[in-house]
């Protein structure tokens, strides 16, 4: 609904949940961006009010000044603000102001990804009943527009995996390790005197957090209830600088990755987050430190990547504030975006998943004791694609590549090898993105 340069502007105002670094941002860019979003839209946004839990804490608060306090209730009841943009993050009270806000008639912008990961099928159906808007594209990998490239552009595309590197910490501790040769604590202590990681960096390392946006991704690429539970999860705690070097040495970096696979015909939907050897050809291994990036497989398009910052201030406020200006268009047309359904999916466990396996051992280097590893995988049905022996003295270390193998098979394998008199250290296994 652009209107002529001529005529008074449209004001949206909009009430801000949160003032942390990416409201902050937020309200800048809205400030420096007003005019070019009226020049193109007829629509002026102005932040009405601010709502934080803490007044004390709220840092350049000369920004919003007479317009913050602490009636987050009070702020998206008041008739005079049409528009909420949730970035406080969490759960409560984010569920029920947003609840509130929808069935109000005010459409919500949120880049909370907890909350969504838990309860956004809640959360779309009260947006749809109430033909209200609940937009989101700052709530997986930051500034990067992908959500929006997945709702609405890929719509009809047989989508068959996303993969994701959507957390920036994990990504610069691996960047240290591969290129740098550090080991994990080492790298994690520079993460943290550089502020991407967390005092407590649990939810990052252990994969928390990007399980939380795998399963906003698997949703919206399948149309399919995923919650944060369904995930199967690890971290990259237990990577080890030996683990880089060998993946280095057969052509591979390895990357924390969330995996969301929905195979043709199937209903079915793996969900996985875990470390994953990735070949140094491939567009995700050129995705160096804090860096996200999410790439997409379809039958109909082929593969597709969306690069970028996955957090901070400015890139996350980037995507809220696309939202907002579509949210502020829709809401003066009388319209809101169709998100579609969520249907009830059964989640892959995943021993069922299939996927190539690097497994390492330490072995008695004396005859036979290749054939018998070799009987392990032949038994489970696990098929070598690549082998590798090195002598260490008295003893050998010997690398596998599998071909692609079911997972309950290659732990099965694992188990047994485990039993063997000969095998004298196992060194794990990590999952290879290859065939
Ligand atoms: N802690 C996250 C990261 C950003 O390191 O990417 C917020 O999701």
């Amino acid at each position: 609904m652009a209107i002529s340069p001529s005529s008074e502007p449209d004001i949206v105002r909009l009430g801000l949940l949160g003032f942390g670094n990416v409201g902050a941002a937020f309200v800048q860019l809205v400030v420096q961006q007003a005019d070019t979003i009226e020049s193109r839209t007829g629509i002026r946004l102005e932040v009405a009010r601010v709502g934080v839990r803490n007044l004390s804490d709220s840092r350049q608060k000369q920004l919003v000044q007479g317009v913050m306090s602490t009636d987050v209730q009070a702020l998206v009841a008041d008739p005079d603000v049409d528009l909420i943009v949730e970035v406080m993050g969490g759960i409560d009270p984010a569920r029920d102001l947003i609840t509130y806000a929808l069935k109000n008639g005010k459409p919500v912008v949120t880049a909370n990804k907890t909350l969504l990961s838990q309860f956004g099928a809640e959360l779309f159906a009260v947006s749809d009943s109430c033909g209200v808007d609940l937009l989101f594209e700052a709530a997986v990998a930051g500034g990067i527009p992908f959500v929006r490239a997945l709702r609405e552009s890929l719509r009809g595309e047989p989508i068959r995996r996303v993969m994701g590197i959507v957390n920036g910490t994990t990504n610069y501790i691996l960047t240290k390790m591969t290129e740098d040769g550090a080991q994990y604590a080492d790298a994690l202590a520079e993460a943290q005197q550089l502020g991407f990681a967390e005092t407590d960096p649990t939810a990052d390392v252990e994969g928390h957090d990007a399980a939380a946006k795998a399963a906003i991704i698997a949703s919206i690429a399948f149309g399919a209830h995923v919650v944060a539970a369904d995930v199967y999860c690890e971290g990259i705690s237990s990577i080890t600088a030996a683990d880089i070097s060998i993946a280095h040495r057969l052509g591979y970096v390895v990357k924390l990755l969330a995996i969301a696979e929905q195979a043709a015909g199937s209903q079915d939907v793996a969900v996985r987050v875990h470390p994953a050897m990735v070949p140094i050809t491939h567009p995700l291994a050129s995705v160096r430190d804090s860096y996200n990036a999410v790439f997409i497989e379809g039958d109909a398009v082929g593969s597709l990547m969306f690069y970028g910052r996955g957090a901070g201030g400015m890139p996350t406020a980037s995507a809220v504030l696309g939202d907002v200006i579509d949210a502020a268009v829709n809401l003066r047309k009388g319209t809101h975006a169709d998100i579609g359904t969520f249907t009830q999916v059964s989640i892959k466990a995943i021993a069922d998943i299939s996927s190539q396996y690097l497994l390492g051992f330490d072995v008695a280097d004396k005859p036979g004791v290749l054939h018998a590893i070799t009987g392990v995988f032949a038994r489970h049905g696990v098929s070598i694609r690549q082998a590798e022996q090195e002598g260490i003295g008295e003893d050998a270390r010997l690398v596998f590549i599998t071909h692609a193998a079911r997972e309950s098979d290659v732990q099965n394998c694992l188990r047994e090898f485990g039993e063997l008199d000969a095998v004298k250290k196992s060194l794990g296994f990590i999952r290879v993105i290859g065939e």
